[in-house]
């Protein structure tokens, strides 16, 4: 089974890749799921532009850097965004892949790992609602880390409480991943 961990910023600097890597670093301590970090900026996706809406191109991107992103979330058995939360909501940058997809979407289960001044909750609470249009199964546990007293000077610093939280989350997505798959 395979988790892609999502790194939802391109911002030059982000705290994404530092929250990934914390996440990746607690999927690899486990021996029954590989993962991949798939940070967004690597991808260098355009804006959706085309004139037919992207869920109806079954999958047959016109640009290079979209077909990549399309087999790397198809390749993936479940999902677990890492968003940063902008102006109250999700950020537009992830949002945008998002929307690029359709298929490679469906019905794969999911997680999201926040962070934000209050924890970027109110993003996660936005996520729920776009994932449920690819009838997605979000789980219920999630883990929001909050900006200041949970990150010193550009590290990560979770309570014990965020270090369970996650371990729950992959423990509920593992779950749903291996339901989905009939194991
Ligand atoms: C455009 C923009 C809007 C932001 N809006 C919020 C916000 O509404 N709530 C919040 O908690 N933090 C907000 N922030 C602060 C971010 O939480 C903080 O910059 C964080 O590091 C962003 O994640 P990133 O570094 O991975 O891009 C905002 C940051 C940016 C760049």
């Amino acid at each position: 089974m395979k988790i892609g961990i999502v790194e939802g910023s391109v911002r030059e600097g982000r705290l994404a890749t530092t929250v990934a890597r914390w996440v990746a670093d607690a999927a690899a301590r486990r021996a029954d799921v590989d993962h991949e970090v798939l940070a967004l900026a690597d991808f260098d996706l355009p804006f959706v532009d085309t004139p037919t809406p992207p869920a109806a191109l079954g999958a047959q991107y016109p640009y290079e850097s979209v077909q990549r992103w399309s087999t790397a979330i198809d390749a993936c058995d479940a999902l677990i965004l890492v968003t940063p939360e902008y102006n109250h909501g999700v950020p537009g940058a992830l949002k945008n892949a998002i929307d690029w997809l359709s298929g490679e979407l469906q019905n794969k289960p999911a997680a999201l790992v926040s962070y934000g001044a209050d924890g970027g909750v109110r993003a996660v609470e936005q996520w729920r609602q776009i994932l449920a249009n690819f009838n997605m199964h979000v789980v219920r546990s999630q883990v929001a880390l909050n900006l200041f007293t949970e990150f010193d000077d550009g590290a990560i610093a979770p309570t014990e409480r965020s270090s369970g939280a996650l371990d729950t989350l992959l423990e509920q997505l593992i779950a749903s991943a291996s339901l989905r798959a009939g194991k």
